[in-house]
């Protein structure tokens, strides 16, 4: 009787063991995952300020417009008078090209949505524009 409870407990202890290994070896593997997926993520620079509390203007200033609308919107002679490297002058703009809390109403978002701007470049990424789009949502903010 004695001798087979000790071999019961012998044997709880062995498959305790082995459970033990498994969990270490489950832990091991999914350190090793999380590493390798960590050294091939590169996290967009815009969709950081999507996670970010949504986008700012700063941020579609410094990441989006100033390499590829400044160029022909920005100071006296900017097209249409639209000023997109300045927030007060962007604002001022007339005939809807800001609707706060509007993008489909806001002719910002509608050409860089329809791709007519930037004119003869390459159409701005999906993030690139859903910032935007959510920069106006959330009610076009100095920010
Ligand atoms: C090569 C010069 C050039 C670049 C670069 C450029 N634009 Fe324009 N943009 C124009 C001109 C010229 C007009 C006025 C004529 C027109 O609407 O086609 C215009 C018009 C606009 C309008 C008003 C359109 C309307 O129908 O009321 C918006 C908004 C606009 N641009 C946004 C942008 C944005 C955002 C970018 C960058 C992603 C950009 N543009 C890049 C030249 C440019």
């Amino acid at each position: 009787m004695v001798g087979s409870a000790q071999k019961d407990y012998e044997k709880k202890l062995k498959y305790g063991k082995s459970e033990q290994m498994k969990l270490m070896l489950r832990i091991i593997s999914v350190f090793l995952v999380v590493a390798v997926e960590g050294c091939n993520y590169r996290e967009p620079k815009i969709s950081k300020t999507l996670t970010n509390n949504g986008p700012t203007f700063t941020a579609l200033r410094e990441q989006i417009f100033k390499n590829n609308c400044i160029g022909c919107h920005s100071g006296a002679d900017a097209a249409m008078g639209i000023d997109l490297s300045d927030y007060t002058e962007l604002m001022k703009s007339d005939f809807g090209v800001v609707t706060a809390g509007n993008p489909l109403n806001s002719t910002l978002y509608l050409n860089v949505q329809s791709g007519r701007m930037p004119p003869g470049g390459p159409r701005l990424s999906d993030t690139e524009i859903k910032s935007i789009f959510d920069w106006i949502k959330e009610g076009a903010r100095e920010n």
